[in-house]
C-alpha cells in the first residue's frame, strides 16, 4: 500500500493513512476486520456522486449499504442520529457493522457520534474529503452533534479504527472550503511548527493555484501537528488546548453573526490576529511576528479585521465559551512562532484592546 502512516497514541491507538486511495481501503479493511463484514457508508449526496463508486470499487468482498445525509451543519443533530438509527436497523446493522464516514467534518462528527452510540458502540473509519477534515476534525477522536443550546454540546472522545485520507478528493473542493482548512493549517504552524509556516509562506502562490503536490505536503505536515498534540493529550487537559488558538475570539464572532456571512475559517483568521495582538501586548510576540501572520492570512484572502462590531458584545459571548473554567476566560496565545501557552488570567480590558485592534 502506498502512502504514509502516522500512528496516534490514544487509549485505543489508531493509524492515520495519508496519500492513499479510496479504491484501496477495501484491501486494508480485509486485513484489519476480515472480509465479508457489513459496512455502512455515511455521506452527503454530492460526495456520493463524486466518490462513492471509487470507494465501493475496492469493497467487493464486503456487504455495503449507504446512508445519505443532506449537507449542512444543522444535520449534526439528535434527530438525524435517530433517523440514521432507523435506517441502520432496516439494513440489518449490528455491533459488528463498521461505519465509513465519507466527507468533511460534518459527516465525520455525525457518523462518528452515531457509531459511538449505536448498540453501545461500533467501529468507524474516518475518510476525510475536505482539507479541514484531513488536517483537523478526522484526527483526535472528538465526535459530536449540536443542540439548540450550543454547538457540539453532545459528544464523546471516540477514536476511529483508522483515518483514510485520499488527497485527490481535494480536487473538487470549492476554494472557500479550502480556506477553512488553510486557516487551521496556519493555526497549526503558529502554535507548533515554524517550518510549516515558512513552507506555507514560500508556496502561497502555488497553494492558491491548487497544485496537488503542495497539498499533499501541506496536509501531511499540518496533520502531523494535530497527531502530535492529541497523542500527548487525548482528552484536552493540557497541550491539546493549544488547538483552540484563535477559536475563542473566532467563535464569538461567528456566534454574534449567527453563523451567517462568516465562515469558520474567516472567524478563526480574525480570531488568531486578535489573540496575537494580545500576545504582543504581553511581550510574547514581536511586531514583526504579528505582521508575518497578518501578511500570510491576507495573501490567501483571509480577513484580518472586521467592520462595525461591538467589542463588549463579543467579550460577553466569549464568556459563554465551553472551554472557560470557573468563570475565567481561557485563552491560547502564541509565544513567538511555533509555540503557544494557555492563559487563564486575561482581563476583559486587555481582551477589549485586542478586539479593538481588529475592529475597523
Ligand atoms: N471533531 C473535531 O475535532 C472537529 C474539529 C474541527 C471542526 N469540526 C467540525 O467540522 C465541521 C466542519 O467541517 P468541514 O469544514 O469539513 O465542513 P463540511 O463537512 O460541511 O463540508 C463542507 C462542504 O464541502 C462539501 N464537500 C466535502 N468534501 C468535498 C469534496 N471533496 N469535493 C466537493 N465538495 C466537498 C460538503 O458536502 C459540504 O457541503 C463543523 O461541524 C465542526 O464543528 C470538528
Amino acid at each position: 500500500m502506498q502512502g504514509q502512516r502516522i500512528d496516534v497514541a490514544s487509549e485505543k491507538p489508531y493509524p492515520v493513512f495519508l496519500g492513499v486511495t479510496l479504491e484501496n481501503l477495501g484491501e486494508y479493511l480485509a486485513t484489519r476486520i476480515g472480509m465479508g463484514e457489513h459496512l455502512l457508508v455515511v455521506t452527503h449526496p454530492n460526495i456520493a456522486e463524486l466518490y462513492l463508486d471509487s470507494l465501493k470499487k475496492g469493497l467487493p468482498s464486503f456487504r455495503v449499504d449507504t446512508l445519505i445525509v443532506p449537507q449542512g451543519e444543522e444535520e449534526k443533530s439528535l434527530e438525524r442520529i435517530s433517523e440514521l438509527t432507523s435506517a441502520a436497523i432496516a439494513y440489518g446493522a449490528d455491533r459488528k457493522t463498521v461505519v465509513l464516514a465519507l466527507g468533511g467534518g460534518v459527516i465525520g462528527d455525525l457518523a462518528g457520534f452515531f457509531a459511538s452510540m449505536f448498540m453501545r458502540g461500533m467501529r468507524y473509519v474516518q475518510i476525510p474529503t475536505t482539507l479541514l477534515a484531513m488536517v483537523d476534525s478526522s484526527i483526535g477522536g472528538k465526535v459530536a452533534v449540536n443542540h439548540p443550546a450550543g454547538k457540539n454540546l453532545l459528544g464523546d472522545f471516540y477514536p476511529p479504527l483508522a483515518v483514510w485520507t485520499d488527497f485527490s478528493t481535494l480536487e473538487t473542493l470549492p476554494w472557500e472550503e479550502m480556506l477553512n482548512g488553510l486557516a487551521e493549517t496556519v493555526k497549526h504552524a503558529v502554535i507548533a511548527d515554524e517550518e510549516l509556516l515558512s513552507f506555507v509562506e514560500r508556496h502561497a502562490q502555488d497553494i492558491k493555484a491548487r497544485k496537488p503536490e503542495l497539498y499533499k505536503e501541506l496536509a501531511s505536515r499540518s496533520s502531523a501537528v494535530k497527531v502530535k498534540l492529541v497523542s500527548e493529550d487525548e482528552t484536552e487537559q493540557g497541550k491539546r488546548m493549544f488547538l483552540n488558538f484563535g477559536h475563542s475570539f473566532g467563535h464569538a464572532l461567528e456566534a454574534e453573526m449567527a453563523y451567517q456571512g462568516i465562515t469558520h475559517g474567516q472567524g478563526v483568521s480574525i480570531g488568531m490576529v486578535a489573540a496575537t495582538h494580545l500576545a504582543q501586548e504581553r511581550g510574547l510576540m514581536s511586531n514583526a511576528e504579528v505582521q508575518r501572520l497578518i501578511n500570510l492570512l491576507k495573501s490567501f484572502g483571509l480577513p484580518v479585521s472586521i467592520k462595525g462590531k461591538n467589542p463588549q458584545t463579543l467579550i460577553d459571548l466569549m464568556g459563554a465559551d465551553k472551554k472557560n473554567y470557573q468563570g475565567q476566560k481561557v485563552l491560547v496565545l502564541p509565544k513567538g512562532i511555533g509555540q503557544a501557552i494557555v492563559v487563564r488570567d486575561a482581563k476583559d480590558e486587555e481582551i477589549m484592546r485586542a478586539w479593538k485592534k481588529v475592529i475597523k
